[in-house]
């Protein structure tokens, strides 16, 4: 490190680097963890920025701590064992009702003639943690490792962004004083539409696929290198504590409850399912958790309950290895044993071969599964499942059913292993395995599975939306030579569907106006994730579509033209992996040919610069419009208008959407029947406009007297 010169950092610097902290934390706190952001992104943004830039500029502003290092620093050759202060133990298993009230009968047999209430949350699916903050502040991660020792991931946890990094400002703000020392237990998961996501991602990349959600926020946090835990979407979820230690004179906590309440008050992110309840309502607590438990967010697998009291809880202690305060009820497993009849292979809209277990259809926890994905050959010649094995299957919450493995004792004598197919099954090209990949791929652009999925991705919610026109009626299209590419939907005519079996009038005529309906309503930044481009997803999409004024403008762009933009901030979080896919992308003819064809059918939105610097498309601009920086929030309904188009267009002109009212918002625009937000606005001073009076800010030049800030709207 160099060393500081003391003539180059001002106190202002210093004070500046803290506010800046303080508010980016704050604004991660908002998003992360309440899923309430107050700011736009670029907003948020310009703050990050301006710290990095302070703190480059005076090296000893440095702070392990500071949120610019939550992109993880440099690679770890192994992980430093470190012992826990306090033994993280297990838990014991109750599986009935009757387990349950055993475990209640104990206790409440220890605790003579006191009331017991307990405190019941859900039984996260993910890896056992620990965080350990002094003064206040984030010093160490530890994993569970042995309940002894655990592996010290300190620097990977600091990636994870709803782990706050410092408590007191949390706890200011909820009255609370920062213990001297708190051990924060809990769980690192991951959400089941991040792992379905991040799936993805993997497959595409032929990079390795993860079981289930618990395996992915395991593996992903126990990386080596932080970098790549930074880039995983771990979140941490508080249940306990280790050791506490609180200034003198300050209360400890009295109960489970009130701990729980508190780590709230101090930032981290707690289950809002936690209820304290009586021995005799948690079972059907526990049921009705059951019950819900597919739409939770994250995986759980049953109920923890503990005793409330943290008296009563050292009164009763532990045995060897679980505490006598706490049991898990756990969920029944949803596994079965069937027969793999074949194991099929299938084409992605990346050419990605992706094998099938094809199974005699059998029921796992209440649902029929026929078929299981076996991701790719490494991974089928891993558990070693043949063609003819009776497999175990199991299913974890809404996760993919999968094959856990064969049951040895049951494979007939001479069953032969699976071989991988070396051709493609739908138009017996060769198949390539690329280096480091473990996927098997169909290179062949004109493969029609490959055009089929492309035409599905494209038409799905992720792409265009094409209401109507599900995977059955591509299929059709497809087989029919109707449809072997996105831009043949917008040649289709009426008489070409007639044509199709179960096609009629109305339907051909309603076929057409959808695909008519999804293009005029198609902005740049849609077309572009539509196109299925390697790595660009929702959010790189929107990034590009702000910059380049449409397909031609960034089809021309090099994979170095690329990353200079991003070095120069005009293109954010553009790497070289993205850069180069999405110039491969537009390099090669088909899809060249795509975008010829697009322009013909007027299918030709224009981004972000095109909006600033055309004036005449009557939109605000990005930067320095009205909407520009500005939080809006909707309520009620807009005539005309689906709340979906308005938020794209507050997008689209530099604005953002915030989740819930607060004084931080800019604009809450009231449609007809608006709900308890207008009160709450009306409350807080926050100015609320009418349909007319929004739409007219996009109207508004960019500079001007109609440059409306907040308040001035009161006189309209
Ligand atoms: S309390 C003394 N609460 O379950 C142990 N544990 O089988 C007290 N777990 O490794 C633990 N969710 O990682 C507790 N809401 C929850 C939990 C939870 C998941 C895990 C924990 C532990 C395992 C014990």
């Amino acid at each position: 490190m160099p060393t500081p010169s003391p003539s180059s950092l001002t106190p202002f610097d210093a004070e500046r680097a803290r506010e800046l902290r303080a508010s980016i934390e704050r604004h991660n706190h908002l998003y992360y963890v309440l899923d309430a952001p107050q700011i736009s992104d670029a907003a948020y943004d310009a703050l990050f920025r301006e710290l990095e830039a302070l703190e480059r500029e005076h090296p000893d502003l440095a702070d392990p701590n500071s949120p610019t290092r939550r992109v993880g620093g440099r690679p770890a050759a192994a992980f430093v064992s470190r012992p826990h202060r306090q033994r993280m133990y297990s838990l014991d298993n109750a599986l009935t009702e009757q387990e349950w009230l055993a475990f209640a009968e104990r206790v409440e047999k220890l605790l003579p003639g006191q009331e017991v209430d307990y405190f019941a949350d859900p039984k996260f699916d993910g890896l056992a943690m620990e965080l350990i903050y002094e003064q206040g502040r984030f010093t160490a991660a530890l994993t569970r490792g042995d309940g002894e020792t655990g592996e010290d991931i300190t620097a990977n946890m600091r990636t994870v962004r709803n782990i706050p990094m410092e408590l007191g400002a949390h706890a200011a703000r909820s009255g609370l004083a920062a213990p001297e020392l708190i051990e924060v237990r809990g769980e690192v998961v991951m959400a089941k539409r991040d792992f379905h996501a991040l799936n993805e991602r993997q497959m595409e990349d032929g990079a390795k696929v993860f079981a289930n959600p618990r395996n992915a926020a395991a593996g992903s946090a126990r990386q080596l290198d932080p970098r790549i835990t930074a880039a995983r979407p771990l979140k941490f979820y508080a249940y306990g504590l280790g050791e506490t230690r609180f200034a003198a004179g300050a209360r400890g906590f009295a109960g489970q409850r009130e701990a729980m309440d508190a780590l709230r008050g101090y930032g981290f992110a707690v289950a809002p399912e936690g209820r304290l309840a009586k021995a005799a309502e948690i079972y059907a607590y526990f049921l009705e958790l059951g019950r819900r438990r597919e739409q939770l967010p994250f995986e759980i697998d049953g109920l923890v309950v503990k005793v409330d009291r943290l008296d009563f809880q050292a009164e009763l202690g532990f045995t060897a290895r679980s505490p006598r305060w706490a049991i898990a009820l756990k969920f029944p497993a949803r596994q079965a044993q069937t027969k793999l009849a074949a194991i099929e292979v299938q084409v992605g809209r990346t050419g990605v071969v992706t094998p099938v277990a094809i199974l005699e259809p059998v029921s796992v926890g209440g649902v029929t599964v026929g078929r299981a994905t076996l991701h790719n050959e490494d991974e089928i010649r891993a558990k070693d499942v043949r063609p003819g094995d009776t497999v175990v299957v199991q299913r974890a919450g809404d996760v993919i059913p999968e094959v856990v493995g064969p049951v040895l004792d049951k494979r007939p004598q001479g069953l032969a292993a699976f071989v991988f197919p070396a051709t493609c099954p739908a138009c017996a090209s060769p198949l390539t395995r690329l280096p480091d990949e473990a996927a098997w791929r169909c290179l062949n652009l004109a493969c029609p599975a490959v055009g089929k999925q492309h035409i599905a991705y494209f038409a799905s919610k992720s792409g265009l939306d094409i209401q109507g026109l599900g995977r059955r009626w591509i299929e059709i299209l497809a087989d029919k030579g109707l449809a072997r590419s996105p831009a043949d939907l917008f040649e289709l005519t009426r008489e070409d569907l007639l044509g199709l079996e179960r096609m009629g009038e109305k339907l051909a005529g309603n076929f057409i106006a959808q695909i008519e309906e999804a293009k005029s309503r198609a902005s740049l930044a849609k077309l572009i994730g539509a196109l299925g481009i390697r790595l660009v997803g929702t959010q790189t999409a929107k990034t590009l579509a702000g910059y380049f004024t449409d397909l031609d403008a960034l089809g021309r762009a090099t994979a170095e033209e690329l990353l200079k933009l991003n070095e120069n901030g005009q293109l954010h979080d553009i790497g070289p992996a993205i850069a180069a896919s999405v110039a491969a992308f537009f390099a090669n003819p088909q899809n060249r040919d795509l975008l010829v064809r697009f322009k013909a059918a007027g299918l030709w939105p224009l981004g972000g610069q095109a909006k600033i610097s055309s004036g005449t498309s009557g939109q605000g601009g990005e930067s320095g419009g009205p909407v520009a920086g500005k939080t809006f929030l909707f309520t009620g309904a807009l005539d005309g208008l689906p709340r979906s188009q308005a938020q794209a267009m507050v997008e689209a002109a530099g604005g953002s959407v915030a989740a819930s009212v607060s004084k931080n918002l800019d604009y809450l625009v009231a449609g007809e029947a608006p709900g308890s937000k207008l009160a709450k606005a009306e409350k807080l001073g926050v100015a609320v406009l009418n349909q007319a009076q929004f739409l007219e800010l996009f109207k508004a030049p960019k500079t001007g007297p109609t440059a409306l800030g907040r308040g001035s709207l009161l006189d309209f």
